[in-house]
């Protein structure tokens, strides 16, 4: 007899994995969080469009911003141990040992930081270039941190896929 899917607390995700419809959310986002971030660098770099770069880092800003606190929220309440039970790379006595807790850790090393960083960078640029926005006193500031908080950005999109694999992919 067919033994029955499990069930888990909280939205089943879209992706036919076992993540959770938050899980699966972020996971997609930072597929196109971090091209339209290069396309961004890339048009403020080469073809110095400062307005379509603010426009673009405003909207990716926002978009994350209201996806982390849902995400947040979706591991608060339902939690995400339960949804890795069925990994090989999790162990729920060896929670944070197992391959799946060292590869969380690692990416929330990134995440957090990164999060930080880009509430920083965003409001600082707001504060201090002009309106339009335009190259000025800001500008070494912008371009040192502004680059690692994209290069953070990347890191916590490769680093969260490995852990969605890790924990909710692998069986
Ligand atoms: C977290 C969000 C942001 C990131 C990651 C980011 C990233 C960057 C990077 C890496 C550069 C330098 C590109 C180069 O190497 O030449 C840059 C330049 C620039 N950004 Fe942003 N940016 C962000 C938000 C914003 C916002 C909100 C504004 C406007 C209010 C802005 C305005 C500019 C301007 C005017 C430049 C040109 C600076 C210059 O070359 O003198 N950025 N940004």
């Amino acid at each position: 007899m067919p033994t029955a899917a499990p069930t888990y607390p909280g939205l089943g995700g879209f992706l036919g994995s076992r993540g959770s419809l938050m899980l699966d959310v972020v996971f997609l986002a930072m597929f196109i969080v971090v091209p339209v971030l290069a396309v961004s660098i890339y048009l403020v770099k080469t073809s110095h469009r400062y307005d379509l770069h603010k426009k673009l880092q405003l909207v990716m800003a926002t978009v994350l911003l209201v996806a982390v606190v849902l995400f947040e929220l979706d591991m608060r309440f339902n939690g995400w141990e339960h949804r890795a039970t069925a990994s090989p790379y999790f162990d729920a006595a060896h929670k944070w040992s197992c391959p799946a807790g060292i590869s969380l850790i690692i990416h929330l090393s990134f995440a957090v930081p990164t999060l930080l960083l880009w509430i920083v960078v965003v409001t600082r640029a707001l504060r201090n270039f002009p309106r339009p926005p335009q190259p000025g006193l800001h500008s070494r500031w912008h371009t040192r941190y502004g680059w690692a908080a994209a290069i953070g950005m990347l890191f916590t999109g490769i680093t969260g896929w490995l852990f969605y694999y890790l924990a909710f992919v692998a069986s």
